[in-house]
């Protein structure tokens, strides 16, 4: 391998086909073609229009990737890919393709994990992730504060119901916005007022989940909220329920982060997955963590939601760590627990 490696990095495991890639630790492309306009008209992600979707576009968006970059295949020292978790059939084609790149080149290869490479990608703009540190990981999918140190990933806690993404996604429905729904409650919620409605904070004071997530009640209650609003529910309202919605999530999921941190005695903090995306997360975190003397590390919203960068960031981080590469007969695995950063 050259002295600067050149790692591409492929992500499959939704709806989004994203390549990254990696020269030297600095990231010189981010592709992503998303299927999300085939299934916005579903209302969510239809797992075969995702596959298949992921096949048309992954040749492509590896090529516009390297010209991106200014680079040929050719170059490409090392080949990471998303293993899981995710979505099988959308895993399958990453997976696939990445083997075969791989294989064709004669390059290491790295089976990696989705929810490492949601961390990893902060250090494409703030350098090497400081050890220890918290990462809070709020995703589509998951929702969990976890402890990294060394090579060690120490749960802290997780969501019992529903992701903090999942329920962005079914408040926006309600509220008839499309889907994926947090970047539009996001929006709507700049106009409302977060405090026009009084709504749950799941676990926020049971001593039995100091670290644990429950979003399903607040869904509820936003749900019977929007009944009795009756119909039909005026801008104003739906910027207000947002609004509302949104200041409970970033409020529980920034207090307990914070209160990680503290417990654990740890100074760094950092934000990774698309709810990392969340404009009042982001600040409500910021300001929390400035007053509890932390330092805080969010990337930059579009490094949050799923693209290649982050796979490519990972298998960067890998190499320079001197991890071995991933023996090529790894598994597309569903449901990865977040403690394995990567198939050996
Ligand atoms: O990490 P991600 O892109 O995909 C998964 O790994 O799941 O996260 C997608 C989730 C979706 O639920 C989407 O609604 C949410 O991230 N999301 C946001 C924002 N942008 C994306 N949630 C709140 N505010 C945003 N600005
Ligand atoms: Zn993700």
């Amino acid at each position: 391998m050259s002295s600067a490696p050149v790692v591409l990095g492929i992500e499959t495991s939704c709806d989004e086909t994203g390549v990254g890639i990696v020269v030297d630790g600095e990231l010189r492309a981010n592709v992503i073609a998303s299927s999300i306009d085939e299934q916005a008209r579903f209302g969510g992600v239809v797992p075969e229009v995702a596959s298949r979707a992921h096949v048309d576009a992954i040749g492509p968006t590896i090529d516009a990737a390297c010209k991106r970059a200014g680079i040929a295949l050719t170059d490409v020292d090392a080949v990471a890919v998303t293993a899981g978790p995710g979505l099988v059939g959308s895993l399958l084609v990453g997976v696939a393709a990445a083997k075969g790149l791989a294989s064709g080149l004669g390059v290491d290869l790295y089976g990696i994990n989705h929810l490492a490479a949601h961390v990893a990608v902060d250090e494409m703009e703030h350098g090497e992730l400081p050890d220890p540190v918290i990462a809070l990981l709020v995703s589509g999918g998951h929702s969990s504060l976890v402890l990294l140190e060394g090579d060690r990933i120490q749960p802290l806690g997780q969501t019992l119901d529903d992701a903090a993404g999942e329920a962005f996604d079914k408040v926006a429905r309600v509220l008839g916005l499309p889907f994926p729904g947090g970047p539009h409650i996001d929006r709507a919620a700049r106009e409302g007022d977060p405090s026009a409605f009084d709504l749950p904070r799941g676990l926020a004071h049971d001593p039995d989940h100091r670290f644990d997530f429950s979003f399903s009640g607040l869904k509820t209650a936003v749900t019977r909220l929007v009944a009795s609003l009756g119909e039909p529910v005026s801008d104003r309202q739906v910027a207000d329920v947002a609004a509302s919605f949104q200041e409970a999530v970033a409020d529980v999921l920034s207090r307990k982060a914070v209160e990680a941190c503290r417990t654990h005695g740890i100074e760094h903090l950092v934000l990774g997955g698309g709810v990392a995306a969340n404009s009042r997360l982001r600040a409500l975190t910021g300001d929390r963590a400035e007053s509890a003397g932390l330092i805080l590390r969010v990337p930059r919203p579009d490094l949050c939601t799923d693209n290649g960068a982050m796979v490519a960031a990972l298998g960067a981080r890998l190499i320079r760590h001197g991890v071995a590469p991933t023996s090529p007969g790894f598994p597309a695995t569903s449901s990865m627990p977040v403690t394995s950063v990567a198939f050996s």
